[in-house]
């Protein structure tokens, strides 16, 4: 009965965090023979070592539009992919406009597809830290209440879209992330050249930081960074770092000693691999968090909130916030403990539970 019906969606992909979500979908959707998937890529991330790599790494097609917008203040960012994506929703004339994440990508076009009345799926649907200040809750929030079909990875995301009034259009189909996880392993193996570069498996602790609410608060990033630079007096620390960071070191003025390694932002198998060997995670990312726990890495997260509360599951990891001697004193904490076993997870079908709900249901409604 479906299938003749041939429906045409726009797969949106912009930052960093979203190309590992999306590229277990595209994979499937291009085996669904009913469907006709469409890669948009806004160009929030431009970089090679921020955008391309991962294209090449995860084995995501060539996005066949490239809307080019790159940097700029949150109003002008967003502002510049709603009026190219419409452009292109306005030439392509989905079926259906699939977005993934919290980035500003996902809310611009979510905006743009909604008010063309193009039916939006959002994929890790219903994630809340409660904290509005930091602009990914404002998209998740935007995004989630304008979604025809709202994509978990848990039960607490249902429960927070419930309290919210959504309810229809909620599945919980598990984490689209863990699905490369799995594949790429990250089983203790050091990432290619480490260990030239004098560091050892699980002698080491991996820093990220590139928040907002932590970089563009000068107080903040001094606490993290002061944590760093101490935790790096008892084994050595790297730091793979965003550019926004990046930036903003110069003008916090700290000595970096010989324990801290600055590195660039690491291709998506390394990052896995040195999640996967390190002692220790010190992290504001929420992907990495959920990486860090699924390999069985202790974590800190210099946050004051986490959207991933399994993570907190016996302490595997510890939210402490930004300032420098809670932070040390849970990294030691954690370092003490050492690593833990993998937690045991169902299988990594979250992709393919996706694709298929869109294909079936997305079908009816177009009928
Ligand atoms: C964005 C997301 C954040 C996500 C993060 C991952 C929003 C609101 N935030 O933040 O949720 O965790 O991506 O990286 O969407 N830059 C480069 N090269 C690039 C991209 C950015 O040098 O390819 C620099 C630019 O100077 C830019 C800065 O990084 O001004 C920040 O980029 P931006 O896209 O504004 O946000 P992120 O901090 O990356």
């Amino acid at each position: 009965m479906l299938q003749n019906i041939n429906m045409k969606i726009l797969n949106v992909v912009g930052a960093r965090p979203n190309f590992m979500k999306i590229a277990p979908i595209v994979e499937k959707m291009k085996q669904a023979p009913d469907l006709e998937p469409i890669l948009v890529h806004t160009g929030q991330h431009y970089s090679e070592g921020m955008s391309d790599v991962f294209f090449r790494d995860l084995g995501i097609p060539v996005p066949d539009v490239h809307l080019g917008v790159g940097s700029g203040s949150h109003a002008e960012q967003t502002a510049r992919i709603m009026v190219e994506f419409e452009k292109v929703c306005l030439e392509y004339k989905p079926d259906l406009v699939l977005v993934v994440g919290d980035v500003n990508s996902t809310m611009a076009c979510t905006i743009v597809a909604a008010k063309l009345l193009v039916p939006v799926a959002h994929v890790e649907a219903g994630l809340r830290s409660f904290e509005r200040r930091m602009p990914e809750e404002i998209n998740r929030v935007l995004t989630d209440h304008l979604s025809r079909w709202l994509f978990c990875p848990t039960d607490t995301a249902v429960a927070n879209l419930k309290r919210e009034g959504i309810e229809r259009g909620v599945h919980v189909v598990g984490d689209v992330m863990y699905e490369l996880v799995v594949k790429f392993g990250g089983r203790g193996e050091l990432p290619p050249g480490w260990s030239e570069f004098g560091i050892e498996p699980q002698r080491f602790v991996l820093a990220t930081i590139h928040r907002a609410e932590n970089t563009d608060d000068e107080q903040r990033l001094r606490g993290i960074l002061g944590a760093l630079v101490e935790l790096a007096t008892d084994l050595p620390v790297v730091v793979p770092l965003h550019p926004r960071t990046q930036k903003l070191l110069p003008g916090v003025g700290l000595q970096l000693p010989p324990g801290l390694r600055i590195v660039a932002p690491l291709a998506y198998g390394s990052m896995i691999a040195a999640e996967g060997s390190a002692a220790l995670v010190v992290t504001d990312s929420g992907g990495v968090q959920k990486e860090a726990y699924w390999l069985g890495t202790p974590c800190v997260t210099a946050r004051d909130q986490t959207e991933w509360l399994e993570t907190v599951d016996d302490e595997r990891n510890l939210v402490v916030g930004a300032q420098r001697d809670r932070l040390l004193k849970a990294a030691r904490r954690q370092l003490s403990r050492g690593r833990r076993a993998r937690p045991a997870i169902a299988e990594a079908t979250a992709a393919a539970k996706i694709v298929q709900m869109v294909a079936s249901e997305g079908a009816a409604v177009l009928k």
